[in-house]
């Protein structure tokens, strides 16, 4: 399955708020299609996201008039501050534009010709999202052993990339390679990516997984239920800090308790090279997404929220971090080893 793709100038996507009950794509044809589409979570997950952006720079270039190559970089800006505006943590959505923007920038040629370099430079941006991907699934299955059974968090599959998933992407190659391992995973309140999209990914490939609800986390782990977990991430700091679905930290936490193994599938592109614990936005999301349940309000009138969408799992509870270049250790040196 292809999460998104390029059409002439379209952008053609799964509609990710409808899953599972239906598999809706969705044609966006401008910049600020995408941009909603963002916000309302049909594109979520941070590699995607990355590519989501590209797209969208591609789309700017590709109904662009200008006769300038100046006025089209400025056109290409402009789009690149709209998409920097719609959700603030998955660094690969910063990096994506920041990596293209610093590419095309001293373009000499004329407008014509740099419409068409932006529209492959983008184009070749969501391939290697696919392409690293790949890889990096098929370097974390040796992590896996024979009958496993994997505790994962949110959807870092398919739905969360361009195409094979991150810690999805690992679980499946296991499971082709007939590791025979299982799954339980956890549905993810409040917007319920676990039980909505990763158990749909999973039943898709016939992976036998188990659903739970955040707050049994604990219960499995005591009873000796799982082996390993492994779950993507959001944004990974040089300092080893992981940034992921809120709730992480607690699964992290708890492993290191019954000394389970905690691994991070991302590809480089979730790196923040320059962010700190100290300067980065975790997105606080609407209330409603925590007073209702579907619509219907489930809570007491006039009580306070709090709705952090991510948190944050420092390095020593993470084992290791799985990336298309190599496994690598939280460590500030491993970390930058992986992005020369
Ligand atoms: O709010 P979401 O659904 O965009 O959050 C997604 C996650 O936290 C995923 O675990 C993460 O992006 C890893 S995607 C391979």
């Amino acid at each position: 399955m292809e999460t998104i793709k390029w059409s002439s100038g379209v952008v053609i996507t799964v509609d990710q708020t409808m899953l599972p009950s239906k598999l809706v794509y969705l044609r966006l044809k401008t910049p600020k299609e995408i941009a909603k589409a963002i916000k309302r979570l049909s594109i979520r997950g941070a590699p995607l996201l990355g590519a989501a952006a590209a797209l969208a720079l591609a789309q700017a270039a590709y109904r662009s008039k200008a006769k300038t190559v100046n006025y089209l970089f400025r056109e290409l800006t402009r789009t690149a501050a709209i998409i920097k505006t719609t959700r603030p943590t998955a660094v690969n959505l910063f990096n994506s534009i920041d990596t293209i923007l610093k590419e095309v920038r001293d373009y000499s040629g004329d407008a014509r010709s740099f419409r068409t370099f932006i529209i492959k430079r983008c184009l070749a941006m969501v391939q290697k999202d696919a392409e690293v991907n790949a890889e990096l699934s098929r370097r974390g299955t040796k992590l896996i052993s024979y009958r496993d059974t994997l505790l994962t968090h949110c959807n870092a599959g398919e739905l969360a990339t361009v195409r094979y998933g991150t810690a999805l992407g690992v679980i499946m190659n296991a499971h082709r390679q007939g590791k025979k391992i299982k799954v339980i995973n956890t549905e993810t309140r409040p917007l319920l990516q676990g039980a909505r999209l990763t158990t749909f990914e999973l039943r898709r490939k016939k992976i036998p997984t188990t659903l739970i609800t955040d707050n049994m986390v604990g219960y499995v782990m005591q009873k000796g239920m799982i082996n390993k977990v492994i779950l993507g991430a959001d944004r990974i700091l040089t300092s080893g800090h992981v940034i992921n679905k809120v709730g992480t930290y607690i699964i992290a936490v708890l492993a290191k308790k019954h000394r389970i193994p905690f691994y991070v599938a991302a590809p480089t592109s979730t790196i923040d090279i320059e962010g700190s614990v100290r300067n980065i936005t975790i997105e606080e999301r609407n209330s409603e997404e925590v007073l209702e349940f579907q619509g219907i309000r489930i809570a007491a009138k006039g009580v306070s929220v709090l709705n952090p969408a991510f948190d944050i799992t420092p390095p020593h509870l993470v084992t290791r971090i799985i990336t298309e270049k190599g496994i690598i250790a939280p460590t500030p040196k491993e970390i930058r080893s992986v992005l020369k």
